[in-house]
């Protein structure tokens, strides 16, 4: 009987497994969760969680949006975000920040992204979100968009109001998780 040397089934076996994971890259969903982040709230993190149980791969994706005049630059947040992920117990898949300039459907085009996750509040964000919906569906069908409603405890938090109550003394702590409370009030400290 002819025997198969032990480097013959090595790599046959190995061939095997490249195969697979190379099936496994191609079939990985890969999901965008874009914003600008300034700063990142524990509204934004119940997001990020949540997503992160639709998908394989997520990317978070700090957006530089100089029209909002956001109050830390780009890296700042994404180093925030970053942070907060750090400390994410519950993640469900692996999850990168990056800093993004440009068209988002562009950037999520080559990142080979399946969707983008939005966050809804309240009615009012239902007008903007849709409009940026049916904008980057006509920009890229492929792409879809997906919304998950924020939780009634964060239905209020936004990012503004954040800032506003820090700047005027009040109590940030149960928005944002220590490490942003922390920054902000010394940003606060720094520009008064
Ligand atoms: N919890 C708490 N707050 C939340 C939240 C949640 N789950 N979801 C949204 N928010 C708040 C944010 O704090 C923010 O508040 P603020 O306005 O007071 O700062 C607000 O909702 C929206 O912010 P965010 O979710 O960060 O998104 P954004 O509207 O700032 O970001 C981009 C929009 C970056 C995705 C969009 O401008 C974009 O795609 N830019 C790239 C350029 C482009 O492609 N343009 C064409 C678009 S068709």
């Amino acid at each position: 009987m002819d025997q198969k040397p032990a480097s013959f089934i090595l790599l046959h076996i190995l061939t095997i497994d490249l195969l697979h994971f190379l099936w496994f890259l191609r079939r990985m969903r890969i999901g965008i969760y874009p914003g600008t982040f300034d700063p990142v709230t524990k509204g934004h993190l119940h997001i990020i969680k949540r997503a992160s149980k639709l998908v394989d791969h997520l990317i978070v994706a700090v957006a530089p949006n100089a029209k909002k005049a956001p109050f830390f630059d780009q890296r700042e947040r994404v180093n925030m975000v970053q942070e907060d992920i750090d400390n994410l117990h519950d993640k469900a898949c692996p999850i990168v920040v990056e800093a993004f300039d440009g068209l988002l459907i562009k950037y999520a085009k080559e990142k080979e992204a399946a969707c983008i996750f939005r966050g809804l509040r309240a009615v009012s964000d239902f007008e903007f979100e849709f409009q940026m919906t049916g904008m980057n569906a006509k920009l890229d069908p492929e792409i879809e968009t997906v919304f998950l409603m924020a939780s009634d405890k964060w239905q209020f938090v936004s990012s503004s109001f954040i800032k506003e109550i820090g700047a005027l003394g009040g109590k940030i702590e149960d928005f944002v998780t220590p490490q942003v409370a922390a920054k902000l009030l010394d940003k606060y400290a720094k520009n008064p």
